[in-house]
Parts: C-alpha cells; structure tokens; sequence
C-alpha cells in the first residue's frame, strides 16, 4: 500500500517537471539556412549535420543555392518578415548586428561563457560576433579573399612564370592564351567581380588605400587617381578570359583549372574546397599562392551563424548543441579541412592542414601584427549591405561596358555617397 503510494507520487512529480516550464527535453530540430551547396561546401557542412545528430538532435537542412550568398540572404529576410524565420542561419559581419537590433536573435552568452569562447575567439573576430557585449551569433572558420590558384601544368605548357605582379600577370596570360587554353578561369557574377575587384585594391592601392575605400567607403578616396587604375586593372584582365564567363558559377570556374583548361583563378579559399573535393593535393596538382601585390595583405571573411528566437524548449536545446560543436576543436578541424578556410578557434596544432592552410595560419597573425588584417568589402565584412551594394554595381556596370575607368571611379564615390 505504502510502496503504490511512493510509486504515484513519483510518478505525479515527474509528470509536473516535464510539464512547462520544466526541465526542457533534451534533443530537438534545428533548421540551419544556409549556401554551402558545391561538392566541398557540402562534404564540410555534413560534418556539422553528423556530430548534431550524433547527440540525438535532428537537422533540417534549408541549403539556398547560390555563391557569396546573395540569395540567401534575400530567403531568409522574407522568411523573417513574413513572422517564420529558420532557426539558425548563415550571416555575416555587421549584418549580424542589424538582425540583433531587430530583436530576433537568440543570446548565447551561457554557451559562450560554459565554453570559454572569449578565451578561443581572436577579439577582432569576437566583436563582429556580439551585440552590445553579448554573443549573439558563432563564428565558424577565418576565409582569406586573396588567392590565385594555379594550374602547374597548364603554366608549364605556356612556358609562362607564376606572376607577383600585375605586370607578370599580363605577360603569363598571353603566353597562355598563345598555347590555346584559358588564362583566367572567370566567374561572370556580380559578387565574384567585386570579389576581384577587391583583391586589386588591395594589391594595387596596399592596405591604406583599401581602408579608406572599402572600409571607410571615403568618396574622395574613391574618386582617385588609384581607383581608376585598380579598375584598369580589372578591365585588362577581361581579355584572358572565355566566351562562357558571363553568369558561371565560382566552383565552375574552379573546375576549369582543377581540369587544365584555365591556368588559374582568382578567389577565396573555399576554391581550396572544390580541389580537395576532387582529390587533388596542393604543390602537385595545383598551386595556392596569393593574388599579385598582397603577400603581407589578409582580406578576411569569417563564416558564422546565427539564431533566432523560438520557444520551443527543445529547439532552443538544439540551437545551443549547434552553437557548442561549432567551437569544439573535432568540428574546427575537419570541417576546415574540407572547406579550405582555417580554424577560427586559436590554439589549434597545424598539423593536420594541409600547405595552403599553415600558409594562412601564419600570414593571419602576422597581418595582424602589421595592420595588414583587413575585412572583406565583397563577402559583407567591412560595409554596409547598401555600401556594398553600391560598389558591386558600379564595378559590374563598368566591368560589362565600355564605362571608361575614370568615369565608374566617379559614380562609385556618389553612388557610395548616396548609400551612407
Ligand atoms: C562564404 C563561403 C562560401 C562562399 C561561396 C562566401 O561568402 O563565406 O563560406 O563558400 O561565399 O559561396
């Protein structure tokens, strides 16, 4: 009789712990908006999707195709306002402070504090990630913009040298083009044109020049001199490209030089992705070196994600589980791996990556150390989405025209002062 009543009530306190407000359950779903959707992009999101669900949670995949996220970024804004956003999305820099001010992300302050994320998070990196003192999104991998990426046999056949120089880029891309194959692999897009663009400011303006034009967005800076011939630059490079150019995606243009039609291309590290992809290893199938005139320069672009508020106990218990393995060094690892970015947790053995990575391992704190570390303009780093917006447009308007350099340099500077 005793031992029946022990057992009720047991039974009625259970039932009132799990009632609401009690212990939340322990697995739920997250539904991750992202665009990582090429063959390496993929392979390094699976590993997240995995370690989630190893601990119980299920991962609803809402993948927006579309590179540099443009797209993406439109999906979710009208999923947001339309009261029914993802729970967890890809979004970067000071975007991440505008979805906070609007009151829809989730604070994960006792995450970060449980994990010690102030101790593991380079501060640069850290401040993009919090709004007003607390953290508000994670930050996944550290991305470097500026990189050219070689095809050796392709250069061997043309008899032509790796450039340093825009100079030495000019003299390699004709002996290419005079042996019949591509010089440059080239993404015709808006976002990869000013993902280009960019590199060149900071190769033939250097890092002051950058600073002032794509971080400060200064019209009379603009307006200059430098920029007509960065946009110059970017012109003469249209030449070694192909008929098919125009609207390929960047893994497309990727491919081409993984196949020795192109002889290289100039993109972020995520091109890394795409070669490991399809097992080729660096300095014998291909070569990483840094686009012309930015050795000491690291244009920075650092994947993270948010999450927006639910009520859902179980989600919120997702969304922390997310938030936690994103940090933890199994994930940094092989998920960098296969991305072809660098963990953003420090502290990490370099042993595991490959040449590329320790390359930028090294060149990320020492481009810190001389005021060379700079956020990326075309990946949402340094700008205002509208800042942005009005240099991509000015960029593509002149790259597709016969614009002359001086003219888009002038409607740069008012198009970017109209914006701010
Ligand atoms: C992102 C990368 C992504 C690339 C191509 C960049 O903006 O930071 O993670 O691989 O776009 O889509």
């Amino acid at each position: 009789m005793k031992k029946g009543f022990i057992l009720l009530a047991l039974i009625f306190c259970a039932s009132l712990l799990f009632a609401d407000g009690g212990p939340t359950p322990e697995t739920g779903e997250v539904e991750v908006l992202h665009w990582w959707t090429s063959g390496g992009e993929a392979a390094s999101v699976a590993v997240l999707k995995e370690l989630l669900e190893a601990e119980g949670h299920t991962w609803k995949d809402f993948a927006v195709a579309g590179g540099g996220g443009d797209q993406a970024m439109t999906v979710l804004r009208s999923r947001a306002v339309a009261g029914n956003p993802p729970t967890a999305a890809q979004v970067k820099g000071p975007q991440i402070q505008d979805w906070a001010a609007e009151g829809f992300l989730t604070n994960l302050d006792d995450v970060a504090e449980a994990e010690n994320w102030d101790g593991l998070v380079p501060k640069v990196i850290a401040d993009i990630m919090k709004y007003k003192g607390n953290w508000v999104a994670v930050p996944v991998n550290v991305h470097r913009i500026n990189w050219m990426w070689v095809n050796p046999e392709v250069f061997k056949k043309a008899g032509a040298k790796i450039p340093k120089t825009w100079a030495e880029f000019e003299m390699a891309a004709k002996k290419i083009q005079a042996a019949g194959m591509t010089p440059v692999a080239w993404g015709g897009q808006p976002w990869q044109e000013i993902t280009v663009f960019e590199t060149i400011v900071a190769g033939v303006g250097g890092t002051d020049f950058y600073n002032k034009t794509m971080v400060q967005a200064d019209p009379s800076a603009i307006n200059s001199p430098t920029m007509v011939k960065c946009l110059e630059t970017l012109k003469m490079m249209k030449q070694y490209t192909d008929p098919g150019a125009p609207g390929r995606d960047w893994n497309l243009a990727t491919a081409m030089v993984i196949k020795g039609e192109a002889g290289m291309q100039f993109m972020g590290d995520w091109a890394k992705g795409e070669f490991t992809a399809a097992g080729k290893k660096p300095d014998v199938d291909y070569i990483a070196t840094h686009a012309p005139g930015t050795s000491k320069q690291f244009l920075f672009n650092v994947d993270s994600f948010i999450m927006f508020e639910v009520k859902d106990p179980s989600a919120k218990e997702a969304q922390k589980a997310m938030a936690r393995l994103i940090l933890e060094p199994k994930f940094q690892e092989v998920f960098n791996i296969n991305k072809g970015s660098i963990p953003v947790r420090m502290g990490m053995s370099e042993d595991p990556f490959d040449i590329p990575a320790q390359l930028s391992m090294k060149d990320f704190t020492a481009s810190a150390k001389t005021g060379d570390l700079v956020p990326s303009m075309a990946h949402e780093m340094a700008t205002s989405r509208a800042i942005r917006g009005a240099i991509m447009d000015t960029v593509t308007a002149f790259y597709n025209s016969d614009m002359r350099a001086k003219d888009a340099a002038a409607q740069m500077a008012n198009a970017v002062r109209s914006a701010q």
